[in-house]
């Protein structure tokens, strides 16, 4: 049985793929033939060869419009969204330091952008009658961290339900929405952040990535996931091997969501 993903020739929109998740995605489709376009706030230092790039900020609405027209008039549609953007700068401290700026931000990242981008290139997946849809959700959806990441959490659960609410809507019409949830993934952003974690309670690096580990509860695998393994499900969810994929979420998370 052959496992090819026959999806050469296809193109897709990978928002924040400079980085982490979104940069592994943009090889993984690369890889696999497809034509890619992909945003980041600011120019990577070395350009992504055989890559279009569109520098933006998606969670603003002219960033978006700008992205979305560049899209449609460099590829004339698209068959392929993988809205990876997403984050926190919220301070720690609770409720209390989460004033509205700071709840808009993490909506408009989160959430707004993914909502913005969808609805500009939907139409054209419509006429077309194919296409799939990524939303990059967090398992903090279901697990999170009171102490620093409300409002993150609070709207990759805002996007969760939009993205099952436009499956609904768009599935009938040959258009697959589909959720991938990560646990803890060793990006460049998380390495640092247990080096510096690591630093702080006076341990080596896996002492900092055991301290990341305890605060989620613990990860059964014992490691964060690699960029490349998320990557390589959403290559397999957007490929027709997954033509009956819709409307649902896969977590990949070594096990770190505790309950069923
Ligand atoms: N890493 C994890 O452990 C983890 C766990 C669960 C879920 N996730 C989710 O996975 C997704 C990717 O996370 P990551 O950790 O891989 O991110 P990352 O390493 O911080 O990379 C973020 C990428 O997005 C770009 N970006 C960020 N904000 C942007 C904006 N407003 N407009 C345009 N581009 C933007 C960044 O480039 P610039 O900075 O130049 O803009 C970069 O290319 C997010 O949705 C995150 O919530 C991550």
């Amino acid at each position: 049985m052959s496992f090819n993903l026959d999806i050469a020739g296809r193109r897709a929109l990978v928002t924040g793929g400079t980085k982490g998740i979104g940069a592994a995605v943009v090889a993984a489709l690369l890889d696999a033939g497809v034509r890619v376009m992909t945003t980041a706030r600011s120019v990577p230092e070395t350009p992504i060869e055989g890559v279009e790039f569109f520098v933006t900020d998606v969670s603003t609405a002219a960033g978006c419009a700008n992205l979305t027209n560049a899209v449609l008039e460099q590829f004339g549609g698209v068959d392929f969204i993988v809205n990876v953007v997403g984050g926190s700068t919220a301070p720690a401290g609770g409720f209390a330091v989460l004033d509205d700026d700071e709840w808009w931000a993490a909506l408009n990242q989160n959430l707004m952008a993914a909502v913005r981008i969808d609805r500009a290139l939907l139409p054209s997946m419509i006429t077309q009658g194919c296409g799939v849809i990524i939303h990059v959700t967090s398992i903090q959806r279901e697990l999170p961290l009171a102490e620093s990441t409300t409002a993150y959490a609070a709207a990759k659960a805002a996007l969760s339900t939009y993205s099952k609410s436009l499956s609904k809507e768009v599935s009938p019409k040959g258009i697959r929405v589909v959720r991938v949830s990560p646990g803890w993934v060793a990006t460049e952003a998380s390495v640092a952040m247990a080096e510096r974690l690591a630093l702080q309670a006076g341990t080596d690096y896996e002492g900092g990535k055991q301290i990341i580990m305890d605060s989620l509860g613990g990860i059964p695998l014992g490691r964060p996931a690699r960029t490349e393994e998320v990557a390589d499900l959403i290559a397999f969810l957007v490929s027709a091997r997954a033509s009956s994929i819709t409307g649902t979420e896969y977590v990949i998370d070594g096990g770190t969501v505790p309950t069923v």
